[in-house]
């Protein structure tokens, strides 16, 4: 089989060669940012083929207005915005309006999403309930996920969206409620008494108050917590098609309700080798710190392939991941700002320094992820570890409802439902019981 694709053409067809077939011309796409991408959405009506690719690492799943990552170039950018712009100028809910609306928010816009959270933050009494179903030690990834799904149960109206104001409302339970839902799922593991939202505080300051906050006393996050909070949860709002978000739009193109949709997405957010990787990272620091294993040990055990360099590495980025580098530079001024040194800092700045010199990653293009400096930042604020996937997920919440919406409008949408090349033993003859050894 030989494939010759010319992309550069004004034609805009790849040619390919398939053992027994005539040569077929294969449409070529090309996005905003001159990607292109061989469609091959007729291949298997045209020829009988199939293709694969272990892990979609050269499949485009869908288009999609929502996202742009260069990652050789260590370029992501959100309907067009500059992460470093959008880090530098915007709130969480500012970024989260943009990304699921397409624009960025007028005074007025902002306003109205204000008081559509504040008016959902609570919730129903029923739910609350649920909380006293789940052990204290349970985890509050498992808990954010079955309390998200459950909240299909209590607002049935919402199943089926059948216009934006129906979207709009959906959205802002959503993105509401996950904040008081975590703060509460952490409030259960440690048996105290859940403190309910105060329509007074900003997104992030009213999170810090449910968290820590106390029955006699009030807590008053710094300005620079709240910004630093903020600030996480921008970086983390979409990421295109990741493992989560591509599990998002799974479930929902099967027509899936935008609760369930999304409580799926917290389900694959929580495995380490994605969202779970920023508590990993910090256990990683924390045994070093706890001189269990040296800097230089680590990195040997990883380059013999024993041990995964938690936070380092990207399917996407090849070069540097920005976000790495903002949350390096903002845990600098947040620890700064309170006059605190965490030792987890220096140390993850020498395996970085090691890291980033070694031939071993230099060859296979590893650079820290989000999830690399994310948790120090974390830390700082006291957010516990525990928390730290679940925070993830707060901020994730813009990404997975555009995405899912993206779907749901669709006009063109089908289920996702890949193909595969079944390796499994031919047709044999059936075994009935008493003749099995
Ligand atoms: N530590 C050590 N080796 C690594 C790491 C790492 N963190 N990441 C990749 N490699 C190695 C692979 O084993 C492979 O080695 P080989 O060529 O000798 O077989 C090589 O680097 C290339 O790997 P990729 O193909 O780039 O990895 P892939 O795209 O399949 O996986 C992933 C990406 C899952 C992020 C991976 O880098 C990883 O496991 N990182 C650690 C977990 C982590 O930090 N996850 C968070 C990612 S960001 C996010 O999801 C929010």
């Amino acid at each position: 089989m030989s494939t010759n694709s010319d992309v550069s053409s004004p034609t805009q067809t790849a040619r390919l060669e398939l053992p027994g077939k005539d040569p077929v011309q294969l449409p070529v796409e090309v996005g905003t940012e001159n990607e292109h991408a061989v469609d091959i959405s007729k291949l298997r009506s045209q020829t009988g083929y199939i293709t694969l690719d272990n892990g979609y690492g050269n499949t485009g799943s869908c288009r999609s207005d929502i996202t742009y990552i260069d990652g050789e170039k260590g370029i992501l950018r959100h309907r067009g915005y500059a992460i470093e712009d959008l880090a530098a100028s915007t709130t969480f809910i500012e970024t989260a309006y943009m990304l699921i609306w397409g624009e960025l928010p007028t005074a007025d816009q902002l306003e109205t999403m204000r008081r559509l959270l504040t008016e959902h933050e609570l919730l129903h009494e029923g739910l609350r309930h649920h909380f006293e179903g789940f052990p204290p030690y349970g985890h509050p990834m498992a808990m954010l996920s079955a309390m998200i799904n459950a909240c299909s149960c209590y607002h049935p109206e919402l199943l089926e969206l059948e216009d934006e104001h129906h979207f709009e409302e959906a959205t802002a339970k959503l993105l509401s409620k996950v904040r008081t839902i975590a703060a509460f799922s952490y409030r259960k593991s440690l048996g105290l008494p859940i403190v309910y939202p105060d329509p007074k505080r900003s997104y992030c300051n009213n999170f810090l108050h449910m968290m820590f906050s106390l029955p006699h006393v009030p807590y008053e996050p710094t300005r620079e917590e709240v910004r630093a909070l903020s600030l996480f949860l921008i970086l983390h709002a979409d990421h295109e098609q990741n493992c989560s978000t591509a599990t998002v739009r799974m479930v929902g193109s099967s027509k899936a309700n935008l609760f369930a949709s999304v409580a799926a997405g917290v389900c694959a957010l929580w495995g380490p080798l994605h969202g779970g990787a920023n508590m990993r990272v910090i256990e990683m620091l924390e045994n070093i710190n706890a001189g269990d294993q040296s800097v230089d040990q680590v990195v040997e055990q990883v380059k013999k392939k024993e041990y995964l360099l938690w936070g380092f590495g990207h399917r996407v980025y090849k070069n540097f991941d920005p976000r790495a580098l903002i949350l390096k530079d903002a845990v600098d001024k947040l620890l700064e700002a309170k006059g605190i040194e965490d030792p987890l800092l220096d140390i993850a700045k020498q395996l970085e320094s090691v890291a980033t010199h070694d031939d071993y990653f230099l060859e296979r293009k590893l650079y820290p992820n989000v999830d690399f400096y994310s948790g120090i930042l974390l830390r700082a604020i006291g957010i516990p570890v525990n928390m730290f996937t679940v925070m993830f997920a707060i901020g994730r919440m813009p990404g997975w409802i555009a995405n899912w919406y993206e779907v749901h409008k669709d006009p063109n949408g089908r289920i996702y439902r890949p193909r595969q090349v079944y390796t499994g033993p031919a047709k044999r003859p059936y075994v009935p019981l008493e003749e099995r050894q």
